[in-house]
Formats: C-alpha cells, sequence, structure tokens
C-alpha cells in the first residue's frame, strides 16, 4: 500500500489557479499521471488551459468532451487531455487508457483525465487535483447539466484546489512544488 500526501491550496481568483497549474507543469515528467475531479464549471479545463500553455503548447486547449482525447505533441512532453464526462463509468475500460501510461503504444507524456471519478480502476500512483468553488452549494451545481452559460459568468472566483499525492514519485513531485511558495 503505497502512501497518500494531500495539500489544500486557495485560489482566490484565476490568476492564482493558473500560477498553480504552471508551477506544476514545469515539475512533470513523461508518464505523469494527473487525475481531475470537481463539479461542472469547477475549473478543471481552465487549469489544464494554463498547464498546457506551460508546457509549451501554442494552441489554447479546448476541452475533449466530444473527441474524448486529444494529444498534444509540441510542448517540452507530449499531452494527452482526456475528458470522461459524457461516458458512463462502464464504457471507460474500452478506451484502454493504460495504454498513454505504458508508454509501448504511444510515446510517454503526461496524462491528464477530467472526470476521473468515473475510472472504475485507477492507476496505482497518480496526482489527483480536486477543484470546488467553496461559496457556491453543490446542489446547485450537481444537479444543472448542463451547466448553464449564465450561472457561470456569475461564478466567484475562489477556488479550493486540493492536490492528492498517490504514491512515492507524486509525493517527491508535491514536495517539489511546495517548496516554491505561491505568491
Ligand atoms: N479561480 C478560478 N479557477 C478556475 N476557473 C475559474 C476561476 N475563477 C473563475 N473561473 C471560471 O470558471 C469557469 C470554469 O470552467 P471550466 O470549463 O474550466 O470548468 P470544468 O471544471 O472544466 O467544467 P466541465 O466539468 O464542464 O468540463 C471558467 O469560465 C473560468 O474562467
Ligand atoms: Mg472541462
Amino acid at each position: 500500500m503505497s502512501e497518500t500526501v494531500k495539500i489544500d491550496l486557495y485560489a482566490n481568483n484565476l490568476d492564482k489557479t493558473q500560477v498553480i497549474a504552471t508551477r506544476l507543469a514545469q515539475l512533470v515528467s513523461v508518464g505523469t499521471i494527473i487525475l481531475l475531479e470537481g463539479n461542472l464549471g469547477s475549473g478543471k479545463t481552465t487549469f489544464m488551459q494554463a498547464f498546457g500553455r506551460a508546457i509549451g503548447i501554442g494552441t489554447t486547449l479546448t476541452s475533449p468532451t466530444f473527441t474524448l482525447i486529444d494529444e498534444y505533441t509540441e510542448g517540452r512532453l507530449p499531452l494527452y487531455h482526456i475528458d470522461l464526462y459524457r461516458l458512463e463509468p462502464f464504457q471507460v475500460p474500452s478506451l484502454h487508457l493504460e495504454e498513454y501510461w505504458r508508454g509501448e503504444d504511444f510515446p510517454l507524456g503526461v496524462v491528464a483525465i477530467e472526470w476521473a471519478s468515473k475510472l472504475i480502476t485507477l492507476p496505482p500512483q497518480y496526482l489527483k487535483i480536486n477543484l470546488s468553488v467553496p461559496l457556491l452549494s453543490k446542489p446547485l451545481l450537481s444537479e444543472r447539466s448542463p451547466f448553464p452559460e449564465d450561472l457561470l459568468e456569475d461564478l466567484p472566483e475562489d477556488r479550493i484546489i486540493q492536490l492528492v499525492a498517490q504514491g512515492l514519485p507524486y509525493i517527491e513531485l508535491l514536495s517539489q512544488f511546495q517548496a516554491r511558495e505561491v505568491s
């Protein structure tokens, strides 16, 4: 059983979220698995857009809600951006996501999965990012789907970003992350 370490970060505005994503992007290496969780509009794709810019992707990432998997190869390492929102958990195994972190069928890169709560089996080691909007009640967010655009515009900018490291390489990643204070 490997160890878990959690840290809670508070982002009181969009910039802060982007700074956190950028710092993380500077520390990842090939084979890093990032699982993103959080309600509709909590900021998973926004986080990944800043992350993608920071690893050197010139175009702004879009949500792979319909394509399911987007592959970006122009950054300092490949990024596989996955969104499981439209799938039922039983459908996820047929995507064979493990091919992305096995490094046999695809060049190893960073694998980032939105709506990772749909994974029936988790990889043995990963970094999980839980995003939440502290000032908004959960039922309001989870009962309304698709997320109404007008409500999205009115969302407060405050976010709680919890980083959960599962396994020693990810615990090491988090300690490097913490060594640089978020300003
Ligand atoms: N501090 C913040 N961090 C992240 N996003 C923020 C923040 N403040 C405001 N926002 C806004 O909240 C929205 C988050 O939407 P985004 O598409 O990133 O969410 P999501 O979690 O990917 O949703 P979905 O589950 O629909 O994919 C964006 O419009 C973004 O600009
Ligand atoms: Mg999204």
